[in-house]
């Protein structure tokens, strides 16, 4: 049902979403893209419970190599925009990444959900204890709770639950206006959300390199690099709201 929208232009509710697309100008590698990470690594070694349980020293030098090029990694213009919007806008901006780094952090956002968890954080397999994860994370990393020797990256793999599900769909309820960036829209549920935010009346954009997989479920789209499009998107809503 859409909700009755009172607000001005600029205090619109703005959830963006974004994915690997944001970050690969910042030197890390996407998915699917030609030469992408998926084509180096089977998902299934690397990034399913099954492939932990049957290779975890595999896993772990697959996600210490990951943690230590997001360490070295700078956030560049998409991600910095994306903090401006977030300090200049008048209504609340929250960002759902799909994205394991911390560049949106870096940029100085504040109101970021990791719904596929984070290189940054550990995860006791034994206890479920959170806490940061060494830059290399062996099977003799030893979680400072329980002790036990079954710590892995928090990071949600597929066949698991994403974290932050029912704010993040809260928050798709009462989007004004909903934008997905840098992500090919192959992968859900975050590919669904476009859906969701429009069916509550949301104003709909893509910003990616090229057309994603649910391009045409997007009102509006920009295609280019995110760190052309993004500014020039974060200035036009600044400027003048205009999606
Ligand atoms: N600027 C903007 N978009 C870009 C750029 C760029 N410089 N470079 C690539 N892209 C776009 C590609 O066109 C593609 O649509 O980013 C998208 C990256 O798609 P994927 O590699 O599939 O990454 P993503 O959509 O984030 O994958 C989603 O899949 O494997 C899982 O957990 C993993 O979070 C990941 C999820």
């Amino acid at each position: 049902m859409n909700k009755p929208r009172h607000k001005g232009p600029d205090m619109r509710k703005i959830v963006i979403l974004t994915g690997a697309g944001i970050s690969a100008e910042s030197g890390l590698g996407t998915f699917r893209d030609e030469g992408g990470l998926w084509s180096q690594h089977r998902i299934e070694d690397v990034a399913t419970p099954e492939g932990f349980a049957r290779d975890p020293e595999l896993v772990h030098r697959f996600y210490s190599a990951r943690r230590q090029q997001a360490a070295e990694a700078q956030p560049n213009a998409a991600h910095l925009a994306l903090a401006q919007l977030e300090q200049r806008w008048a209504g609340e901006v929250v960002i759902v990444t799909q994205n394991v780094d911390g560049l949106h952090e870096a940029a100085g956002a504040h109101n970021v959900l990791h719904m596929h968890g984070t290189l940054g954080g550990a995860l006791c397999a034994a206890c479920a204890h959170q806490w940061q994860a060494p830059m290399e994370m062996t099977l003799e990393t030893t979680c400072p709770a329980c002790g036990a020797q079954q710590a892995r990256p928090d990071v949600v793999w597929f066949g698991e639950i994403p974290y932050h599900m029912e704010e993040i769909i809260s928050h798709l309820e009462e989007a004004d206006l909903f934008a997905s960036i840098g992500t090919s829209g192959q992968v859900y549920p975050a590919a669904s959300f476009v859906q969701e935010a429009a069916a509550n009346g949301a104003d709909t954009v893509e910003l990616n390199l090229e057309p994603s997989e649910i391009s045409r479920a997007f009102g509006v789209r920009h295609f280019g690099p995110a760190t052309e499009i993004v500014p020039k998107w974060v200035e036009g809503l600044l400027t003048g709201g205009n999606a």
